[in-house]
Protein backbone atom coordinates (compact mmCIF):
# COMPACT_ATOMS: atom_id res chain seq x y z
CA UNK A 1 0.00 0.00 0.00
CA UNK A 2 1.33 3.52 -0.93
CA UNK A 3 -0.22 6.45 0.65
CA UNK A 4 1.13 10.18 0.08
CA UNK A 5 3.27 11.53 2.46
CA UNK A 6 0.79 14.34 2.37
CA UNK A 7 -1.94 12.21 3.49
CA UNK A 8 -0.06 10.59 6.33
CA UNK A 9 1.02 14.19 7.50
CA UNK A 10 -2.64 15.04 7.30
CA UNK A 11 -4.18 12.05 9.38
CA UNK A 12 -0.99 12.08 11.67
CA UNK A 13 -2.07 15.96 12.58
CA UNK A 14 -5.53 14.93 12.77
CA UNK A 15 -4.48 12.12 15.44
CA UNK A 16 -2.73 14.68 17.41
CA UNK A 17 -5.39 17.11 17.26
CA UNK A 18 -7.90 14.01 18.32
CA UNK A 19 -5.35 12.77 21.64
CA UNK A 20 -3.65 16.22 22.43
CA UNK A 21 -3.25 15.37 26.02
CA UNK A 22 -1.65 12.31 27.59
CA UNK A 23 -3.83 12.25 30.40
CA UNK A 24 -5.69 10.38 27.57
CA UNK A 25 -3.44 7.08 27.05
CA UNK A 26 -4.28 4.07 28.81
CA UNK A 27 -3.11 0.36 29.15
CA UNK A 28 -4.57 -2.47 27.11
CA UNK A 29 -5.71 -3.56 30.87
CA UNK A 30 -5.57 -1.38 33.68
CA UNK A 31 -3.14 -0.92 36.66
CA UNK A 32 -4.15 -0.79 39.92
CA UNK A 33 -2.09 0.58 42.48
CA UNK A 34 -1.61 0.58 45.80
CA UNK A 35 -0.62 3.32 48.19
CA UNK A 36 -0.17 2.56 52.25
CA UNK A 37 2.15 1.46 54.95
CA UNK A 38 3.38 -2.00 56.55
CA UNK A 39 -0.13 -3.54 57.09
CA UNK A 40 -0.42 -3.34 52.69
CA UNK A 41 3.31 -3.87 51.18
CA UNK A 42 5.46 -7.47 51.13
CA UNK A 43 7.09 -7.93 53.99
CA UNK A 44 10.64 -9.05 53.92
CA UNK A 45 11.28 -12.69 52.69
CA UNK A 46 12.06 -13.22 57.17
CA UNK A 47 9.28 -12.04 58.25
CA UNK A 48 6.88 -13.68 60.62
CA UNK A 49 4.05 -11.17 59.12
CA UNK A 50 2.58 -9.80 55.84
CA UNK A 51 0.61 -7.26 54.26
CA UNK A 52 -2.60 -7.63 52.33
CA UNK A 53 -1.57 -6.31 49.33
CA UNK A 54 0.43 -9.48 48.49
CA UNK A 55 -2.96 -11.45 48.76
CA UNK A 56 -5.58 -9.07 46.35
CA UNK A 57 -4.07 -9.85 43.24
CA UNK A 58 -6.01 -13.37 44.08
CA UNK A 59 -9.13 -12.56 43.43
CA UNK A 60 -8.04 -9.65 40.39
CA UNK A 61 -9.00 -10.32 37.07
CA UNK A 62 -8.06 -8.06 33.88
CA UNK A 63 -6.22 -5.69 35.63
CA UNK A 64 -2.20 -6.14 37.23
CA UNK A 65 -1.81 -5.30 40.58
CA UNK A 66 1.03 -3.15 41.66
CA UNK A 67 2.09 -2.39 45.07
CA UNK A 68 3.70 0.59 46.38
CA UNK A 69 2.84 0.47 49.80
CA UNK A 70 5.91 1.30 52.33
CA UNK A 71 6.20 0.33 56.19
CA UNK A 72 6.25 2.85 58.32
CA UNK A 73 4.90 5.48 56.28
CA UNK A 74 1.72 8.02 56.93
CA UNK A 75 -0.35 10.32 55.14
CA UNK A 76 2.43 13.09 55.91
CA UNK A 77 5.93 10.74 54.70
CA UNK A 78 4.04 9.42 51.57
CA UNK A 79 3.34 12.72 50.21
CA UNK A 80 6.91 14.58 52.00
CA UNK A 81 8.66 11.88 50.20
CA UNK A 82 7.67 12.54 46.56
CA UNK A 83 5.90 9.22 46.78
CA UNK A 84 2.71 10.22 45.54
CA UNK A 85 3.77 12.27 42.81
CA UNK A 86 6.27 9.32 41.43
CA UNK A 87 3.44 7.32 42.09
CA UNK A 88 0.77 9.70 39.79
CA UNK A 89 3.96 10.33 37.11
CA UNK A 90 3.08 6.03 36.68
CA UNK A 91 -0.44 6.38 36.78
CA UNK A 92 -2.05 6.56 33.58
CA UNK A 93 -6.36 7.35 32.32
CA UNK A 94 -8.37 3.86 33.47
CA UNK A 95 -6.18 2.99 36.64
CA UNK A 96 -7.20 2.99 40.14
CA UNK A 97 -5.46 3.72 42.78
CA UNK A 98 -6.34 2.60 46.55
CA UNK A 99 -4.99 4.46 49.31
CA UNK A 100 -4.88 2.95 52.61
CA UNK A 101 -3.16 5.14 55.95
CA UNK A 102 -3.67 5.61 59.26
CA UNK A 103 -1.18 3.53 61.05
CA UNK A 104 1.12 5.82 61.00
CA UNK A 105 -0.30 9.21 61.46
CA UNK A 106 -1.36 9.69 64.98
CA UNK A 107 0.78 10.82 67.68
CA UNK A 108 1.87 14.05 69.13
CA UNK A 109 3.73 16.98 67.37
CA UNK A 110 4.10 18.92 70.39
CA UNK A 111 7.48 17.30 71.76
CA UNK A 112 9.69 15.70 68.84
CA UNK A 113 8.56 15.29 65.85
CA UNK A 114 9.17 11.86 64.17
CA UNK A 115 8.32 12.63 60.12
CA UNK A 116 4.63 10.87 60.22
CA UNK A 117 1.83 12.79 62.74
CA UNK A 118 -0.20 14.83 60.96
CA UNK A 119 -1.32 17.97 62.31
CA UNK A 120 -4.66 17.03 64.28
CA UNK A 121 -8.09 18.55 62.14
CA UNK A 122 -10.21 17.40 59.39
CA UNK A 123 -9.79 20.57 57.07
CA UNK A 124 -7.14 22.73 56.34
CA UNK A 125 -5.44 23.06 59.89
CA UNK A 126 -1.95 23.46 59.60
CA UNK A 127 0.93 22.65 62.37
CA UNK A 128 4.15 24.40 62.81
CA UNK A 129 6.70 21.87 64.10
CA UNK A 130 9.76 23.03 66.96
CA UNK A 131 11.76 23.01 63.48
CA UNK A 132 9.42 25.25 61.58
CA UNK A 133 8.30 22.51 59.17
CA UNK A 134 4.11 23.28 58.19
CA UNK A 135 2.44 19.51 58.61
CA UNK A 136 -0.67 19.37 57.05
CA UNK A 137 -3.68 17.40 58.06
CA UNK A 138 -4.44 13.73 56.74
CA UNK A 139 -7.57 15.17 54.46
CA UNK A 140 -5.13 17.74 53.27
CA UNK A 141 -2.73 14.76 52.40
CA UNK A 142 -4.69 13.17 50.79
CA UNK A 143 -7.23 14.85 49.02
CA UNK A 144 -4.10 16.54 47.41
CA UNK A 145 -2.81 12.68 46.70
CA UNK A 146 -5.96 11.59 45.38
CA UNK A 147 -6.19 14.68 43.49
CA UNK A 148 -2.98 14.35 41.59
CA UNK A 149 -4.28 10.41 40.47
CA UNK A 150 -8.04 11.72 39.23
CA UNK A 151 -6.16 14.67 37.39
CA UNK A 152 -4.38 11.56 34.61
CA UNK A 153 -7.72 10.21 34.58
CA UNK A 154 -7.22 8.02 37.22
CA UNK A 155 -9.95 6.76 39.76
CA UNK A 156 -9.10 6.58 43.66
CA UNK A 157 -10.44 4.51 46.27
CA UNK A 158 -10.05 5.87 49.77
CA UNK A 159 -9.71 3.06 52.14
CA UNK A 160 -9.98 3.34 55.89
CA UNK A 161 -7.13 1.55 57.79
CA UNK A 162 -7.04 -1.78 59.18
CA UNK A 163 -8.04 -1.94 62.69
CA UNK A 164 -5.21 -3.71 65.32
CA UNK A 165 -6.26 -6.71 66.92
CA UNK A 166 -10.00 -6.12 68.12
CA UNK A 167 -9.59 -9.51 69.82
CA UNK A 168 -6.40 -8.44 71.77
CA UNK A 169 -8.30 -7.97 75.80
CA UNK A 170 -9.49 -11.23 75.64
CA UNK A 171 -13.38 -9.87 74.23
CA UNK A 172 -13.62 -8.44 70.45
CA UNK A 173 -15.16 -4.88 69.33
CA UNK A 174 -14.11 -2.36 67.19
CA UNK A 175 -14.41 1.55 67.48
CA UNK A 176 -13.69 3.05 64.25
CA UNK A 177 -10.68 5.61 64.56
CA UNK A 178 -10.77 8.84 63.13
CA UNK A 179 -9.10 8.02 60.31
CA UNK A 180 -12.50 6.46 58.98
CA UNK A 181 -14.52 9.99 58.79
CA UNK A 182 -11.01 12.03 57.62
CA UNK A 183 -11.51 9.04 54.45
CA UNK A 184 -15.04 10.11 53.70
CA UNK A 185 -14.16 14.14 53.77
CA UNK A 186 -11.49 13.00 51.82
CA UNK A 187 -14.13 11.69 49.32
CA UNK A 188 -16.03 14.38 49.19
CA UNK A 189 -13.01 16.53 48.85
CA UNK A 190 -12.40 14.61 45.73
CA UNK A 191 -15.53 14.17 44.11
CA UNK A 192 -17.13 11.80 42.20
CA UNK A 193 -13.46 10.08 40.57
CA UNK A 194 -12.71 8.67 44.60
CA UNK A 195 -15.26 6.30 46.37
CA UNK A 196 -14.96 5.15 50.42
CA UNK A 197 -14.49 1.65 50.96
CA UNK A 198 -14.48 0.74 54.59
CA UNK A 199 -11.81 -1.78 54.90
CA UNK A 200 -11.67 -1.40 58.94
CA UNK A 201 -15.16 -1.74 59.49
CA UNK A 202 -15.17 -5.08 57.26
CA UNK A 203 -11.84 -6.45 58.95
CA UNK A 204 -12.92 -5.65 62.03
CA UNK A 205 -16.51 -7.63 61.49
CA UNK A 206 -15.09 -10.93 60.13
CA UNK A 207 -12.75 -10.86 62.95
CA UNK A 208 -15.64 -10.73 65.70
CA UNK A 209 -17.25 -13.30 64.02
CA UNK A 210 -14.11 -15.36 63.55
CA UNK A 211 -13.60 -15.14 67.48
CA UNK A 212 -10.27 -13.92 69.92
CA UNK A 213 -8.62 -17.90 69.17
CA UNK A 214 -8.73 -17.36 65.80
CA UNK A 215 -8.46 -13.66 65.60
CA UNK A 216 -5.40 -13.75 68.24
CA UNK A 217 -3.92 -16.42 66.21
CA UNK A 218 -3.59 -13.76 63.02
CA UNK A 219 -1.39 -11.37 64.93
CA UNK A 220 2.20 -13.21 65.92
CA UNK A 221 4.25 -10.31 66.48
CA UNK A 222 2.37 -7.21 67.44
CA UNK A 223 -1.55 -6.14 67.51
CA UNK A 224 -1.04 -4.81 63.97
CA UNK A 225 0.77 -6.94 61.72
CA UNK A 226 -0.70 -9.89 60.59
CA UNK A 227 0.49 -13.47 59.39
CA UNK A 228 -0.08 -14.10 56.63
CA UNK A 229 -2.86 -16.07 56.63
CA UNK A 230 -4.17 -12.94 58.66
CA UNK A 231 -3.45 -10.79 55.41
CA UNK A 232 -5.14 -13.22 52.90
CA UNK A 233 -8.15 -12.63 55.23
CA UNK A 234 -7.92 -8.88 55.46
CA UNK A 235 -7.55 -8.47 51.33
CA UNK A 236 -10.55 -10.90 51.55
CA UNK A 237 -12.42 -8.40 53.25
CA UNK A 238 -11.47 -5.50 50.90
CA UNK A 239 -12.57 -7.37 48.55
CA UNK A 240 -16.16 -8.09 50.13
CA UNK A 241 -16.07 -4.27 51.30
CA UNK A 242 -15.45 -3.29 47.51
CA UNK A 243 -18.45 -6.15 46.26
CA UNK A 244 -20.86 -4.71 48.81
CA UNK A 245 -20.67 -1.47 48.17
CA UNK A 246 -20.44 -1.73 44.21
CA UNK A 247 -17.18 -0.14 43.71
CA UNK A 248 -15.50 0.82 40.36
CA UNK A 249 -13.42 -2.32 41.45
CA UNK A 250 -16.19 -4.38 40.88
CA UNK A 251 -15.76 -5.69 37.28
CA UNK A 252 -11.84 -6.55 38.43
CA UNK A 253 -13.21 -9.04 41.11
CA UNK A 254 -13.08 -13.01 40.14
CA UNK A 255 -15.27 -13.39 43.23
CA UNK A 256 -18.93 -13.22 43.85
CA UNK A 257 -20.44 -11.54 46.86
CA UNK A 258 -21.97 -14.59 48.26
CA UNK A 259 -18.57 -16.26 47.79
CA UNK A 260 -16.22 -14.10 50.24
CA UNK A 261 -16.17 -14.98 53.63
CA UNK A 262 -18.35 -12.18 55.90
CA UNK A 263 -21.17 -10.04 55.41
CA UNK A 264 -22.29 -6.85 53.86
CA UNK A 265 -22.59 -4.30 56.11
C1 LIG B 1 -11.42 -15.40 44.88
O1 LIG B 1 -11.23 -16.58 44.11
C2 LIG B 1 -9.88 -16.99 43.99
C3 LIG B 1 -9.88 -18.25 43.12
O2 LIG B 1 -10.35 -17.96 41.84
C4 LIG B 1 -9.27 -17.26 45.32
O3 LIG B 1 -7.91 -17.56 45.18
C5 LIG B 1 -9.42 -16.03 46.20
O4 LIG B 1 -8.93 -16.29 47.49
C6 LIG B 1 -10.88 -15.61 46.27
N1 LIG B 1 -10.97 -14.36 47.02
C7 LIG B 1 -11.73 -14.21 48.10
C8 LIG B 1 -11.70 -12.86 48.69
O5 LIG B 1 -12.41 -15.08 48.57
Amino acid sequence: MKYSLAILNAGLATLALAAPADQNEKRAIPTIWLAGDSTMTKASSNSATQGWGVYLPYSIKGANVVNKAIGGRSSRSYTVEGRFDSLAQSVLSGDIVIIEFGHNDGGSLSTTDNGRSVCGGSGSETCTTAAGLVVQTYPTYLTNAAKLMTAKGAKVIISSPTPNNVCETGTCSYTPSRFTDYCKIVVKNVGNSASFIDHGQYVANRYIALGVTKTNAFYPVDHTHTSPAGADSVAGQFVKAALCANSILVPYIKNSTASVAGSCV
